[in-house]
């Protein structure tokens, strides 16, 4: 089912996220709905926090418009390794209307339990390195903002508070 997507300065998006301890029919519901609002937003990843679940799952999918899909479910993901550097522009469904140039690893490798509870390794490069470290910052309250300048953190903040009092 499609959930609603908490967006900034929701203080939901702030918490550190548990971790998984054993993968139950609700853990199993919660990616089905994750992958729901995922694809409906739409948007390449979600982590668990975005709707309101301070449980370590994420959902990824890369795949393009006229492909066929390719979700990635990751439960309790770590980054095991990084190396390079990469700085391209990111969006979060959760901080609607802004977009900026983030510094993250250009290649990982992600250790994860996967929808049946099967220890995976991924090697990521590129646009799903970034997707991965975007995601997993999510479970730790992170969001891409928080990387950035505090001059440019400043004027983010700003455009905000201004579009939600012109909401008002
Ligand atoms: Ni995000």
């Amino acid at each position: 089912m499609i959930q609603t997507i908490l967006t900034y300065p929701n203080p939901e998006l702030k918490k550190k996220s548990a971790s998984v301890t054993i993968i139950t029919d609700s853990v199993r519901e919660l990616v089905r709905d994750m992958a729901d609002t995922m694809y409906d937003a739409p948007g390449i990843g979600l982590a668990a926090p975005q709707i309101g679940v301070h449980q370590r799952v994420i959902v990824i999918d890369i795949s393009g418009k006229n492909e066929p899909p390719d979700l990635i479910v990751a439960i309790n993901p770590i980054i095991v390794h990084g190396e390079g550097e990469t700085y391209e522009e990111e969006g979060c469904l959760s901080v609607p209307d802004y977009a900026a140039n983030v510094r993250r690893h250009a290649s990982v490798v992600v250790k994860a339990l996967d929808i049946d509870g099967v220890e995976r390794t991924w090697k990521a490069e590129d646009l799903l390195a970034i997707a991965f470290q975007h995601e997993i910052d999510h479970l730790d309250g992170i969001l891409f903002v928080d990387h950035l300048s505090s001059l440019k953190r400043e004027i983010f903040q700003r455009k905000a508070r201004k579009a939600a009092e012109d909401k008002r």
